[in-house]
């Protein structure tokens, strides 16, 4: 039987401020069983869609698609935060449920036409992963899909991005 996911993810109430519920992934990658039950339902969905390419937002965009680009046997860009990429970057700026932001992705990191898949463990607002995807298309990639271990629906993130195929393992 599969594993109850939510057991493995910690609310934390008041965190990083007064009346955010922080969703806390960290217990679920420190059992081996649930992070490997949560990857193979992320490479489950994928399988049929091409990808080329594996794309996720720092910090925790990385801990969610860099083994399922194992998995699949394909790469995995990051798109990071200010003065973390070394070379040519695309830059898209965003909001986030406390706070705004802009995350970076080098300009070699997707080559036109290719398939991508946008990881990340959590949907608030949706404003980081609809920034991921703008830079990947940015760069000419096709964005075959997003996935996130947790969405917070109060929040409506997938509003932000509706058209594209959505996993989410999780509601809170
Ligand atoms: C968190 C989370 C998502 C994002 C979701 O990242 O990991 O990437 O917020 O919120 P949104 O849908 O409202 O954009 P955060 O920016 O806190 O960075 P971190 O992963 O480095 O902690
Ligand atoms: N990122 C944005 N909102 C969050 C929340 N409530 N918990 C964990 N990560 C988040």
């Amino acid at each position: 039987m599969a594993l109850d996911l939510t057991k493995y993810v910690a609310s934390i109430p008041d965190y990083p401020e007064p009346g955010i519920i922080f969703r806390d992934i960290s217990p679920l990658m420190a059992d081996g069983e649930a992070y490997r039950e949560a990857t193979d339902q992320i490479v489950k969905f994928a399988r049929d869609k091409h990808v080329d390419m594996i794309v996720g937002p720092e910090a925790r965009g990385f801990i969610v698609g860099c083994p399922v680009a194992y998995e699949l046997g394909v790469g995995f860009a990051p798109a990071r935060k200010k003065g973390k990429l070394p070379r040519e970057t695309v830059k898209a700026t965003y909001d986030l449920e406390y706070g705004q932001s802009a995350l970076y992705l080098h300009k070699d990191a997707i080559k036109p036409g290719q398939n991508v898949l946008v990881t990340d463990d959590l949907l608030a607002t949706g404003g980081t992963i609809s920034a991921t995807i703008r830079l990947v298309e940015e760069l000419g990639g096709n964005v075959v899909g997003t996935a996130f271990l947790v969405e917070l629906q109060d929040l409506h993130g997938r509003d932000k991005i509706k058209g594209y195929d959505i996993l989410s393992l999780m509601d809170f």
